[in-house]
């Protein structure tokens, strides 16, 4: 009797557990985003923190999950037409996206940072102001906002996509870039010697993945997460991406 109430308690948390069925699902993404998501030139493949997270959570829930990539701007519109399932971009969590868009619980939170070029180390948010300094960002991002905060209007500079702000930063059209603190990381890994995360401690947001309002799926993917969590999954892919 005693094994056949454990069976009986295994079965039911089987049961319990969300299960999409194998369901493939579209994730719309900006791919220019690095170590969030990337394609990878010698296999076309979109590549990252975010596609490993997902694929995670799609192992815990039962999906299969399949990357389109699309522009930053007009994500939001073509995953409320349907384009995609979800979105997995590096998007933070805000109240106004929360409007029309349902988010999962935080799978990580990033605190934003300035990108500089090495020989500007030391430039402060003042130095843009007092000098009439360009700060860049990508356009329709929590960081775009926090650099108009930080320089004002006339000071900011956006660009379509991360990627060309930093040739921006590169080329020296501009003196700064906010973004992320978790891709300032990778791009000063891949610009060792040229780019610096100069100013950190920024605004921190909480990132997550995005569903069109009243999606019942949220519930499956935040129960997924939640396993990942806690067997230390989620730890060894933060560790792989950003440990030392
Ligand atoms: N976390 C920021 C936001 O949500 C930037 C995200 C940018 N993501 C991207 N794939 N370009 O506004």
């Amino acid at each position: 009797t005693l094994i056949a109430a454990a069976m009986a308690a295994l079965s039911f948390t089987a049961a319990q557990a969300a299960d999409l069925g194998g369901a493939h699902l579209k994730v719309g993404s900006d791919t220019t985003y690095p170590p969030m998501e990337t394609i990878d030139p010698a296999t076309g493949q979109v590549v990252g923190f975010d596609v490993d997270v997902i694929n995670a959570i799609c192992e815990r829930v039962n999906c299969t999950a399949e990357f389109v990539t699309t522009a930053w701007d007009g994500i939001f519109g073509a995953l409320q037409q349907g384009d995609f399932d979800l979105v997995a971009s590096g998007v933070s969590i805000t109240d106004e996206r929360k409007q029309t868009m349902d988010f999962t619980d935080p799978y990580i939170i990033v605190s934003q940072s300035i990108m500089l070029r090495v020989e500007d180390e030391g430039l402060t948010i003042e130095d843009f102001k007092t000098k009439g300094l360009k700060l860049a960002s990508q356009t329709a991002t929590t960081n775009a906002t926090l650099a108009e905060e930080l320089v004002g209007r006339d000071n900011i500079a956006l660009y379509d996509s991360f990627a060309t702000a930093v040739s921006a930063l590169q080329n020296g059209d501009v003196a700064g870039l906010v973004i992320d603190g978790t891709s300032a990381a990778a791009y000063e890994k891949e610009f060792a010697g040229e780019l610096i995360v100069g100013i950190t401690g920024l605004q921190a947001d909480p990132l997550g993945f995005v569903f069109q309002k009243g999606d019942e799926r949220v519930a499956a993917f935040n129960e997924g997460l939640a396993a990942i969590q806690a067997d230390g999954t989620l730890d060894a892919l933060v560790a792989k991406y950003w440990g030392t």
